[in-house]
C-alpha cells in the first residue's frame, strides 16, 4: 500500500496508453503513437492559449465556417495545428474537423492510413477572448474496407459512435486537463507545464450516479420542446431538492465539471436550432463515449446518442449527457 509519504509515480499519457495497449496482444504501438500528435497539438494550443493577447491570437479571422459561425483566430490556429501534427503521423489516414467542410484525406488505406480522426480543435469559442474556459474535443474510429470507392472518405466517416475505438478531451482552464478513454476507464492527465507533459492524476474515473446540477442556457427555455420546459420546471420545486444551475458556455468545460460532479448537461431542440446545436461526430459522440465509460449516460431525447447513424458529417443532435440517474430523470419528461 503505497503511504503518502512516498512519492508518486510520474505516469505520462504515452507511457499509460503503452501500458494499456500491451494488455492487447494485436497491439502494435499504432494507437499509443496517434495518441501522441493529439497530445503535441494540445500542447501548442495550450501554449497559444496561455498568450492569448501577447501573441496575437484573439478576436475573428473575418471569415465564417461551415457551421455558419465566425471562425476565431485560435479556432484556425487551433485546427492548422492538429491538422499538421496528425498529417504527419502514417496511420491517419482521414480527419474531420469542425472548421472544414469536407472530410481530408491524409493517405488512402493502402499505405496504413487506418485511423479516422474527428476533432473540434476548439470547443467554446465564444469564451476566449474573456479569458473562460475552453477546450479540444476527439474522437478515434477505424476505417472501414467494405465501403464503396464513389465516395469513400465521407461515407467511411458516417459512423455510429459505438465504432469509435477511443475519445478524449482537454479543458484548458485553470489547468490544463486530458481525459480519455479507449474503452477501458477514463483516465486523465494534468499538464505539468514545468516539463510539457500529461501527467496521470485519476484512474477510471467514475461519474456520481446523480447531482442536483443542471447545465443549460436558459436563455432559449420558451422555445424548448415542452418536456424539457417541465423538467426544468420540476427542477426548480422543493421535492425535487434545490437543483443548481451552472453554465459556463463551453461544452467540455460544462462536461468535465459534470463527470466529476455529477450532474446533467442539456442541449435540448430550440426555435433556432431544431436539431439542437451541438455536433454529432465530434462533440456529442466522444463525450458520449466518456460519459458512459464512467457510468453516466447520452441521449438525444429519444435515443442513445452512441447508437445515432449520422447521415451528415456535420449533423447536429438535441443531447442530454451526465449523471444515469439524472439523464433518466430528463428523459421521464422528453420522452
Ligand atoms: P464551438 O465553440 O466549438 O462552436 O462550440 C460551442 C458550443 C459549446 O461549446 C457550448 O456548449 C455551446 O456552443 C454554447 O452554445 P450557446 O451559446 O447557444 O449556449
Ligand atoms: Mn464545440
Ligand atoms: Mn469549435
Amino acid at each position: 500500500m503505497e503511504s503518502s509519504s512516498e512519492p508518486k509515480p510520474i505516469i505520462t499519457v504515452g507511457q499509460h496508453i503503452q501500458e494499456s495497449q500491451r494488455a492487447y496482444p494485436t497491439a502494435t504501438g499504432d494507437f499509443s503513437w496517434l495518441l501522441d500528435a493529439i497530445t503535441l497539438a494540445t500542447k501548442i494550443i495550450e501554449s497559444n492559449v496561455r498568450q492569448a493577447g501577447i501573441r496575437d491570437v484573439l478576436g475573428g479571422t473575418g471569415l465564417s465556417n461551415v457551421q455558419g459561425e465566425l471562425v476565431q483566430k485560435l479556432d484556425r490556429i487551433s485546427n492548422d495545428t492538429i491538422v499538421r501534427c496528425l498529417g504527419y503521423r502514417d496511420n491517419v489516414g482521414i480527419m474531420v474537423s469542425e472548421e472544414d467542410d469536407e472530410p481530408i484525406v491524409a493517405r488512402d488505406m493502402g499505405e496504413r492510413g487506418k485511423y479516422i480522426v474527428l476533432f473540434d480543435p476548439l470547443d467554446g469559442s465564444s469564451n476566449i477572448d474573456v479569458n473562460v474556459s475552453i477546450g479540444t474535443i476527439f474522437s478515434i474510429m477505424q476505417r472501414r474496407a467494405d465501403t464503396p470507392k464513389s465516395n469513400a472518405p465521407l461515407s467511411e466517416c458516417l459512423q455510429p459512435g459505438m465504432n469509435q475505438v477511443a475519445a478524449g478531451y482537454v479543458v484548458y482552464g485553470s489547468s490544463t486537463v486530458m481525459a480519455y478513454t479507449t474503452g477501458d476507464g477514463v483516465h486523465m492527465f494534468t499538464l505539468d507545464p514545468s516539463f510539457g507533459a500529461y501527467v496521470l492524476t485519476r484512474e477510471n474515473v467514475k461519474m456520481p450516479p446523480e447531482g442536483k446540477m443542471y447545465s443549460v442556457n436558459e436563455a432559449y427555455r420558451s422555445t424548448f420542446p415542452e418536456g424539457y420546459q417541465r423538467y426544468l420546471e420540476w427542477a426548480k420545486t422543493k421535492e425535487a431538492g434545490n437543483y443548481s444551475l451552472r453554465y459556463i458556455g463551453s461544452l467540455v468545460a460544462d462536461f468535465h465539471r459534470t463527470l466529476l460532479r455529477g450532474g446533467v448537461f442539456l442541449y435540448p431542440p430550440t426555435g433556432q436550432q431544431p436539431q439542437g446545436k451541438l455536433r454529432l461526430l465530434y462533440e456529442a459522440n466522444p463525450l458520449a463515449f466518456i460519459a458512459e465509460q464512467a457510468g453516466g449516460a447520452a441521449s438525444d431525447g429519444q435515443m442513445r446518442i452512441l447508437d445515432k447513424c449520422p447521415d451528415t458529417l456535420h449533423q447536429r443532435t438535441p443531447l442530454i449527457l451526465g449523471s444515469k440517474h439524472e439523464v433518466e430523470r430528463v428523459l421521464s419528461f422528453v420522452d
